[in-house]
């Protein structure tokens, strides 16, 4: 079994994330999402609840599982026994940090492979930041994420106006 991981925050999976997961997934006899616990980010959704989006967005992909993961990702890599760590690059301006990301890994762990796919046009200027700003302004998201992470974006956002209310109040 040659396998891969695929480390992200996913705060939430986008439909950029979704393209590389199908694509990558051809490439690997498995691949684990691997979601990051520990990062600089401040995410919206809890791990649970990315868990959950993730779950549903991936569950008629047989060979596709979902884990969360603390600390380094090529050890998490080794950990899982997979071979490579998957991303996507979407732009320029992707490439300088990736680049980086990869090399720092390789040095870590010469044994475990980078492999980037570029992202479809359609999802190259997306990101998970864009879209919450977008639904949190009442913009419609679904050319960009699936209905169920939609639900939950509004979801998330009227809750967290209801607050905002009551705290005023
Ligand atoms: N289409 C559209 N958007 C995409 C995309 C695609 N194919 N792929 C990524 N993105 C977006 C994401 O939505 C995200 O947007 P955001 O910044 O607005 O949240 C952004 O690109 C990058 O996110 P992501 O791919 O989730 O990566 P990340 O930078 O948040 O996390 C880790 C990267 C988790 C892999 C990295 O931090 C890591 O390895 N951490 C563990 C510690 C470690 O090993 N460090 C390295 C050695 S020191």
């Amino acid at each position: 079994m040659r396998t891969a991981i695929y480390p992200g925050t996913f705060d939430p999976v986008t439909k950029g994330h979704l393209d590389i997961l199908t694509r990558g997934k051809e490439l690997f006899d498995g691949v684990t999402i691997a979601i990051a616990a520990d990062n600089q980010k401040t995410p919206l959704f809890s791990l649970g609840e990315r868990m959950e989006l993730l779950l549903e967005a991936t569950k008629d992909m047989p060979n596709v599982d979902v884990r969360v993961f603390e600390g380094l990702t090529v050890e998490f890599a080794r950990k899982c026994g997979a071979v490579a760590i998957l991303r996507g690059l979407r732009a320029l301006s992707d490439f300088e940090y990736e680049f980086q990301l990869a090399l720092m890994n390789k040095k870590i762990a010469p044994d475990i492979e980078t492999v980037f796919l570029m992202t479809q046009s359609e999802f190259s200027f997306i990101s998970s930041s864009a879209i919450k700003w977008a639904s949190s302004l009442h913009a419609g998201v679904s050319d960009f994420v699936t209905p169920h992470v939609e639900k939950a974006l509004m979801a998330k956002f009227s809750n967290l106006r209801s607050d905002v209310r009551d705290e005023d109040s």
